[in-house]
């Protein structure tokens, strides 16, 4: 049987965040602060990681997507990438802020990985530095470069759009996926930000980014899976590039999410925005089988919730923000 939950949604997906640590300090993610990363010994190692991995390979699960924090930067990433692929999954993602990705693009893929996800808040050089708090948008924007001439694709480019800061480039960000002929994507700001700093007046609704994109450039929608978190458009003039709408805030995808996350210090989680999380550590470090492994994690995703709840009136957001869970 297949993993599923109580509602009837097959769980074929995880995200795997591999650490809490990041280079960047992106405004709607991390805070400013100190850092306040988990200690070392909290986080799985990779032996651990693996071995829930291979778990849920036997549950059926195809697709990992590896994420962090920043992923690539915990030495030992790459093999971690081989390693599932020996274990048989046949889709193999990353979701990394691109800033260590040029140099490391070719050993990614031989490494087994097949697609990736860079996110890309500003193409202002000034404007990146107060997003992210960091001076990297030139290696950004190189390792967008190194994927797009190497073998992963879709290479997709994800944009959080937060009122005021750079939703004043969408046009620029579509222009951006015809030049380069890449998938541009606008995450609408979802309350899981350090800083609390979310409200809705921030969020820019994905039907208005549509409809400034179609009024430039006319624009088709492109058929997607139901669990895909994304709507697709393709340019009608047929230029290349596509452009992909997350819309969590005002157009929910909850009810027919496949996805489940692990957290770098071994949490299961059924949703971003679950309250709570189920930990594996006792069962990787107490010498627990496979099988009871198995049977926990099933257990806690026929639980999954029915989906989020941000625009219910009593919602709360979870204590864990997104540097922590891995998106
Ligand atoms: N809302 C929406 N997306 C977010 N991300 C990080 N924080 C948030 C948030 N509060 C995105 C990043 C990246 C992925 C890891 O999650 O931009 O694409
Ligand atoms: Fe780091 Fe990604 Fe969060 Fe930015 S959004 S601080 S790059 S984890």
């Amino acid at each position: 049987m297949p993993l599923h939950d109580k509602f009837g949604r097959r769980i074929t997906d995880v995200r795997v965040s591999v650490t809490d640590r990041c280079n960047f300090r992106c405004v709607y993610c991390r805070s400013a602060d100190p850092e306040n990363y988990r200690p070392e010994d909290e986080l799985l190692s990779w032996d651990e990681l693996v071995g829930v991995a291979r778990v849920l390979h036997g549950l059926g699960l195809e697709k990992v997507r590896v994420t962090g924090g920043e992923p690539m930067v915990r030495p030992g990433v790459i093999e971690f990438i081989s390693r599932l692929r020996d274990l048989g999954f046949h889709d193999l993602s990353m979701t990394t802020n691109g800033q260590l990705l040029a140099e490391s693009c070719d050993r990614l893929i031989r490494a087994g990985l097949h697609r990736i996800n860079i996110s890309l808040d500003s193409l202002d050089a000034e404007k990146f530095e107060r997003v992210t708090r960091t001076r990297k948008f030139q290696s950004v924007m190189d390792g967008i470069h190194a994927a797009q001439a190497s073998s992963l694709r879709p290479v997709k480019v994800n944009a959080v759009l937060v009122r005021g800061l750079n939703d004043d480039e969408v046009e620029a960000f579509a222009e951006l996926a015809r030049s380069a002929g890449i998938t541009m994507r606008f995450i609408e700001f979802m309350p899981l930000d350090a800083d609390r700093h979310w409200s809705r007046a921030v969020v820019v609704p994905a039907a208005e980014v549509r409809s400034r994109i179609h009024a430039r450039w006319p624009l088709v929608q492109v058929p997607h899976a139901p669990s895909e978190t994304a709507r697709k458009y393709r340019f009608a003039d047929g230029a290349p590039g596509e452009i992909g709408l997350i819309a969590p805030v005002t157009e929910p995808f909850c009810g027919h999410c496949s996805r489940i996350r692990i957290t770098a210090d071994g949490k299961l989680r059924t949703c971003l925005f679950s309250l709570q999380d189920h930990d594996l550590r006792p069962f990787l470090r107490n010498g627990a089988s496979d099988l009871d492994l198995a049977d926990f994690i099933k257990e806690k995703v026929l639980e999954k919730e029915h989906g989020h709840r941000i625009n219910e009136p009593d919602f709360v957001p979870p204590s864990r923000t997104m540097v922590f869970i891995g998106g």
